[in-house]
């Protein structure tokens, strides 16, 4: 095929444009317009990544990132609290069926003390994260919300506990949880039955986080990029699912396989295409809360560098006790496992700094840019 090549310049730098990439520029254009694409064009986006497009959407998303919450990345403080988990996700190091994860769960007291620690440290927003353990009754993690809650007037609490019923929810979100993470994992039913047991159901986890936005929390989707059987009309569903369901957060990472879990043999995700996303979703969705993940820099030394300047404008360092944090391993090579929490936020500090950003020691929260 003939390709009608020439050069066009963008913020100071020459492309060398084709057709494709003249369509893919054009949908980046009408996203930023529309903040809408068919799921036909997002799947061409997906298709027709090359490095020209790629400087330009990062460009762009990185403006807008910019537009609305400046050069600050807010910090969120990871408190990994259990890792027990009645699941058994095929691709998840923590899932039930693995017989070589030593489990844990921390004692309310540890978690407290992990929150004065991060508070200490200049944290606003604490996440506690877990696997779906059965000790967690909806009234014992209330508890922990309302102490943390009660002491330190001026943070964020976000759950990131799995499935539980709308009641359940309901109760957290009166005890003061502000925010909850549900990664959707995959918008494809199909798909989303490959990567779960016949046990997990994909409208449950559907329903669940429509039950949470109905309740009020600020509501964080995501999905594994480059999971198994993942194609570019999967993909496609997850951005048009994440357009219309309008979360304020949504976390994306690559897919990193994890020697105990049937997908041990498969491919990690593409560093890339995970860019590619974060841009994406920056433009489609200006305002939203997006985390240069914790598998990014996993992968690359300088992901989570990678992931703000694609767009990404939070980072989760770990605040986890020392002792537990090897024992979370969700994949292979997961950073940060051996550190204390005061050397990872000031060597996540550090990094931030070198491409020009700053982290703010302020709640975060979405849309909310005068807190400073
Ligand atoms: N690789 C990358 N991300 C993973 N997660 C779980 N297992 C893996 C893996 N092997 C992600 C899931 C989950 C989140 C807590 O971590 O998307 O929702
Ligand atoms: Fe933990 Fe760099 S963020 S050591």
């Amino acid at each position: 095929m003939v390709k009608d090549k020439y050069r066009i310049s963008f913020e100071n730098t020459v492309y060398d444009r084709n057709l494709e990439i003249d369509k893919s520029i054009s949908l980046i254009d009408k996203l930023e317009k529309e903040r809408s694409l068919s799921l036909e064009e997002y799947k061409y986006l997906v298709e027709n990544l090359n490095k020209e497009v790629f400087d330009y959407i990062s460009k762009k998303a990185r403006i807008i990132g910019d537009e609305n919450y400046g050069k600050d990345v807010y910090l969120r403080g990871l408190i990994e609290i259990s890792n027990i988990c009645k699941n058994d996700c095929y691709y998840c190091g923590i899932r039930h069926s693995n017989r070589n994860c030593e489990r844990y769960r921390l004692s309310e007291e540890e978690i407290l003390e992990c929150a004065d620690e991060g508070y200490a440290l200049g944290y606003r927003t604490f996440v506690m994260q877990g696997g779906e353990d059965g000790k967690f009754e909806p009234e014992y993690i209330c508890g922990i919300v309302r102490k943390i809650k009660a002491k330190y007037k001026d943070v964020a609490v976000t759950l990131s506990l799995g499935e539980y019923d709308k009641e359940s929810y309901q109760k957290m979100y009166d005890a003061g949880a502000d925010r909850y993470l549900l990664r959707h994992e995959t918008a494809d039913k199909e798909h989303y039955e490959k990567l779960h047991p016949k046990t997990m159901s994909f409208e449950n986890r559907m329903n669940c986080l429509k039950d949470l936005k109905d309740i009020g929390f600020q509501v964080g989707c995501g999905f594994m990029v480059g999971s198994p059987y993942q194609s570019s009309a999967t993909l496609a569903k997850d951005l048009k699912f994440i357009e219309e369901f309008a979360p304020e957060m949504c976390g994306i990472g690559p897919f990193i396989p994890h020697h105990d879990t049937v997908f041990k043999d498969e491919k990690s995700g593409s560093i890339q295409m995970t860019l590619f996303l974060i841009a994406i979703l920056r433009i489609m969705r200006p305002n939203m809360l997006i985390p240069a993940t914790t598998s990014l820099s996993t992968l690359d030394n300088l992901g989570r560098e990678k992931g703000i300047l694609a767009g990404a404008n939070v980072v989760m360092p770990n605040l986890s006790p020392v002792k537990n944090r090897k024992k979370y391993e969700l994949y292979d090579g997961k950073v940060c496992t051996g550190d204390e929490a005061a050397h990872c936020i000031g060597c996540i500090t550090n990094r931030i700094n070198n491409i020009g950003y700053g982290v703010a020691k302020v709640r975060g929260d979405y849309k909310c840019l005068n807190m400073m």
